[in-house]
């Protein structure tokens, strides 16, 4: 057992801009931009911009990232497939965190997240190299113990749980499984931070399900995005962002 206290204090928003870009790439062009509502998130009080380059840049771009990196003061989180291109592309801009996600199918486990414990030997050197550069390096898995334990192991500062179980059965209003699920990413946080990971939560979240996630005591971070670019189109970015951190204020009490 560690004696490290559980983290109780203020949690971390970091926001995710990717569906800013989607919107942009469905009729080209410039508009809306995703370093627009970056700005929007840090005057509204974002802890960190996240953005996820996939391979088939079907929203964040090459440049976006080049932009964010150069004109956004933000810490920004940078989502990555574990490959050589992204991989060229992280090293060369030194971000503050790289969380290694799943592309493609046979990369995850069955709630969505990196399979860790599958990927080992692949994934090591990755978060060697991410974190000899200078970046946390963070590893998007199911609250499992074998994914942490390997998390561990593989030398990743952080983990960051996939949300996404929970959140569906919510919405579906499927209680039992919504607590299974949740009592599943609670367990995870206890045995990640023994293990000295820190730990971040994300995927999925909204107004209705994100307290109780923000009142996990060993979470640090959440990244949220899908549901607060939607949100934005009917309240404006900054007002679903103040009402996002509101709300995980108000679970921290
Ligand atoms: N965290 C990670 C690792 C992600 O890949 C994503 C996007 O899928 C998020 C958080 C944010 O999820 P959402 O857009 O559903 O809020």
């Amino acid at each position: 057992m560690s004696d490290t206290p559980r983290y109780l204090g203020r949690l971390r928003l970091g926001v995710n801009i990717d569906h800013v870009a989607t919107i942009r790439n469905a009729r080209g062009g410039d508009h809306p931009d995703p370093l627009r509502a970056a700005r929007i998130a840090a005057d509204a009080g974002a802890d960190g911009i996240t953005a996820h380059l996939r391979e088939d840049r079907r929203h964040i771009s090459d440049d976006d990232i080049d932009r964010l990196v150069d004109e956004i003061d933000l810490p920004l989180n940078l989502e990555m497939a574990a490959t050589e291109e992204m991989l060229t592309i992280a090293l060369r801009h030194k971000p503050h965190a790289v969380c290694l996600v799943p592309e493609k199918r046979e990369e995850r486990t069955t709630e969505g997240g990196l399979d860790v414990a599958a990927q080992h030997n692949h994934l090591a050197p990755y978060v060697r190299t991410l974190s000899n550069n200078g970046s946390r390096v963070s590893l998007f898995i199911e609250a499992n113990p074998v994914q942490i334990s390997v998390a561990k192991a593989l030398g990743a500062a952080v983990v960051e749980f996939h949300t996404g179980a929970y959140a569906d059965a919510a919405h579906a209003g499927d209680l039992e499984l919504r607590d299974k699920e949740f009592a599943r990413l609670t367990e995870g946080g206890r045995i990640a931070h023994e293990a000295g990971l820190e730990v971040h939560y994300g995927h999925g979240l909204t107004f209705d399900t994100v307290k109780p996630v923000a009142r996990i005591p060993e979470a640090v971070e959440l990244n949220i995005g899908h549901f607060l670019i939607g949100e934005a189109i009917f309240t404006g970015l900054e007002s679903a962002l103040l009402r996002m951190r509101e709300l995980m204020d108000e679970a921290r009490v």
